[in-house]
């Protein structure tokens, strides 16, 4: 799977080949990134004159060996390469130079970890690797360990770099990457998620013109505005066919991607942390470590592109109970009270909802401090008594004696100057001193790069887990932050302030994690704010957005599969009129799409008429049979609801194919309009299937050529249908 040969590295996965290889100066130069492809591709390596450009000192004016337009592995400024670089590092004296060559490489069997950052992890039969190229600055200022892990089965290659400062002086890192792929043929068209609260992972695509096209966050968070993943496709490539190359980061804070289109026509991609305001110091001895990348590569389309990720962040990222088990259903009660709620008022949505078979209920916002309103009581983690009636313990036996589960959300990382934590502790909180700080949803940042801040937060929620007895927890968080002035800082650097804010907070969910093995966390971030495979390797499933309009959610959960699996997005069904937007949709529709993953409700459906329960009844018990589809199955997104005028439709089929189910919304009711054909996809060819709901056999094969035209079953617009296919 991995070779070290003649100066040759090569890493195969089961359909991928990647290759490196170190020059005669030493540097080490991309080959290849592709499908499977045998052989030493070397040969594509042109040195041709490059006139003026210039080149590093002990190559004696060879002027065919450019830096400058050479594909490159790990690039670094200070080698003679004027492209966009991975890494940047100054000396002693602010001097930024290194030029890096190779060292040595080497293969180890499973898949390495970071200490403090998420990273991937392997299973048995997954047959990982990890591959370390160590590369040496010629003055002996940095060693930088590139490191590689590879998941054969599912194409996917794993990234990041570790720098130590081999000097004897402190050193910094000015900009530090965790991926950099050079690519010298080919016309890229690039995918990415961009968004903003309650619109989060919106498609975009679009064709990449010369010099740099840069997304990324400074928002402190992964962010609503722009996610860590994003896809390089060849302009003809659709979700059935054509290339494909997807990056992700393991990462929920500030991040750059950055693509250049050099003047010689090549392609550069580097992905990492942001190197906004990022000035690392770092001591003779010690290392800095990058979060974790990953690519993945398909001449399939996007369609297989999107599978390897879900495979990927299901099998290799996910943990816990909840990774492959299903997932409860659940009932919150923030859009049914808000902070407006009693005890009893709890008990009795919880009551309805048990009626109609919900399993879970989750207490949001409001239970604790003095906190009726989103001005105060951030901080303050313990039981409002006088709102709920009594302790929160009582209010969960009451909804256990009923035979359901309990959960709770809180939002760790915040505070409210109103509450008592503040008081008693205003310098946990970020602030520049002699400035007021800005305030996000009225609260302020706690700063989690102190881990005493951590500390006194755990402790107190850990109490009111232990004395309640909590088999969900959701962990929110409701602004970005501005302000990274750390109280205790020696170093007030805002990057790395930032950082290890991130680096804290992981270590909240790592404890959680380790105190509580059995409980269900869902991660949230005012909606979908921190929807990346950082937050995904502590929590199976994150809330996607605050926006349950079920005709939005159409945009956003298309977005979002393109990245991750559907069994990592929360969905609810919500009243009517919907609260954001005010769209009226029939409880099918509403039911039907927030059927993806964590399906679950959000009001009070004591309000709902008889006609309506009904029909949540029935979707209950619908998600209750076909849960290990949604969450298992492969998905396929049959249309793309930013391009189709009449109906939107998505399908899960069962990876060996014996079932499907296939969900089609319209979205503009027409009249006279003309026949939308879906053509389903993942079926066996030579299998006729039943399509339970409009009673028809039909082949697998003429179901994905000729296609199925959609049932006349729209009454009105927004209504929808969901159709079982069982392989006969
Ligand atoms: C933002 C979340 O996304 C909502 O679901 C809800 O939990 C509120 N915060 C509560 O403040």
């Amino acid at each position: 799977m991995i070779t070290i040969k003649d100066k040759l590295i090569t890493i195969n996965t089961d359909n991928t080949t990647y290759q490196m290889k170190v020059s005669d100066y030493g540097h080490l130069l991309h080959l290849y990134y592709g499908v499977k492809t045998a052989g030493d591709m070397s040969y594509t390596l042109c040195y041709y004159d490059r006139g003026y450009a210039p080149v590093p000192n002990d190559l004696e004016g060879d002027r065919t060996y450019s830096m400058d337009v050479l594909p490159q592995e790990y690039s670094c400024f200070g080698n003679s390469d004027f492209r966009t670089v991975p890494l940047i590092v100054k000396d002693e004296n602010g001097a930024s130079g290194i030029d890096l060559r190779f060292e040595s490489a080497e293969v180890r069997d499973g898949k390495y970890s970071i200490d403090k950052l998420p990273s991937a992890y392997a299973n048995e039969g997954d047959d990982a690797k990890t591959l370390i190229v160590t590369l040496k600055d010629v003055a002996d200022l940095v060693r930088v360990k590139l490191y590689y892990g590879v998941l054969p089965h599912v194409d996917v290659i794993t990234r990041y770099a570790c720098v130590e400062n081999i000097s004897d002086h402190t050193i910094s890192i000015n900009k530090i990457s965790s991926l950099q792929l050079d690519l010298r043929w080919g016309k890229y068209e690039v995918l990415h998620l961009r968004g903003r609260y309650g619109t989060e992972r919106m498609k975009e695509r679009k064709r990449l013109v010369h010099g740099n096209t840069v997304f990324g966050s400074r928002r402190g968070i992964s962010s609503h505005q722009e996610n860590p993943f994003m896809m390089l496709v060849d302009e003809s490539t659709s979700e059935t066919a054509g290339e494909a190359y997807g990056f992700s980061l393991l990462y929920s804070g500030n991040f750059t991607n950055e693509i250049e289109i050099d003047p010689s026509e090549q392609t550069r991609l580097v992905t990492g942390l942001s190197d906004e305001l990022f000035e690392k110091h770092l001591r003779a001895g010690e290392t800095f470590d990058s979060p974790e990348a990953v690519m993945s590569y398909t001449d399939q389309g996007m369609e297989q592109l999107s599978y390897n990720f879900h495979r990927f962040v299901r099998k290799n990222i996910c943990k816990g109970p909840y990774k492959e088990s299903r997932r409860p259903v659940l009932i919150n009660n923030w859009e049914a009270t808000y902070f407006d709620f009693t005890g009893d008022k709890l008990v009795a949505i919880a009551k309805k909802a048990k009626e109609l078979g919900v399993e879970l209920f989750v207490l949001d916002d409001g239970w604790f401090g003095k906190r009726d309103n989103d001005w105060c009581a951030l901080g303050d983690w313990y039981v409002n008594e006088e709102k709920l009636g009594g302790p929160l313990k009582r209010v969960a036996d009451e909804i256990r004696a009923m035979g359901m589960k309990f959960g709770l959300w809180i939002e760790p990382e915040m505070v409210s100057e109103d509450s008592d934590f503040y008081r008693a502790h205003p310098d946990y909180a970020f602030a520049i001193p002699g400035r007021k700080p800005v305030r996000g949803r009225s609260q302020l940042v706690l700063d989690y790069s102190r881990k005493e801040v951590v500390d006194a937060v755990f402790d107190q929620i850990a109490r009111v887990i232990d004395a309640t007895g909590i088999d969900y927890l959701k962990i929110d968080m409701n602004r970005s932050i501005h302000e990274a002035y750390s109280a205790e800082a020696k170093d007030q650097n805002r990057g790395v302030i930032l950082h290890e804010y991130v680096l804290g907070m992981y270590d909240f969910l790592d404890r959680l994690n380790k105190r509580y093995p059995d409980m269900f966390i869902e991660g949230c971030c005012g909606g979908g704010g921190r929807f990346d495979m950082g937050m995904l390797s502590f929590v199976p499933q994150i809330w996607c957005s605050d926006n349950t309009d079920a005709n939005e959610r159409l945009w956003i959960q298309h977005g979002t599969s393109f990245g991750y699996p559907m069994s990592t997005i929360g969905a609810h069904v919500s009243a009517v009129p919907n609260h954001q937007t005010g769209r009226i949709t029939p409880i099918r529709t509403r039911g039907a799409v927030a059927m993806c993953g964590g399906f679950g409700y959000e009001l009070d459906l004591n309000l709902l008429s008889d006609e309506d329960r009904e029909e949540v009844k029935k979707q209950i018990e619908v998600y209750k049979k076909d849960w290990k589809i949604i969450q298992q199955g492969r998905y396929f997104r049959l249309s793309d609801p930013t391009e189709e005028p009449f109906a939107v439709a998505w399908e899960y089929a069962a990876e060996d194919k014996s079932s499907a189910i296939l969900t089609i919304v319209y979205i503009k009711s027409v009249c006279n309009g003309p026949v939308p054909f879906i053509h389903l996809r993942g079926l066996d060819p030579d299998a006729d299937y039943y399509l339970e709901e409009t009673d028809q056999h039909i082949s697998g094969a003429a179901l994905m050529n000729a296609g199925l035209p959609v049932p006349p079953f729209a009454k009105r617009e927004h209504d929808s249908i969901m159709i079982h296919l069982v392989r006969q």
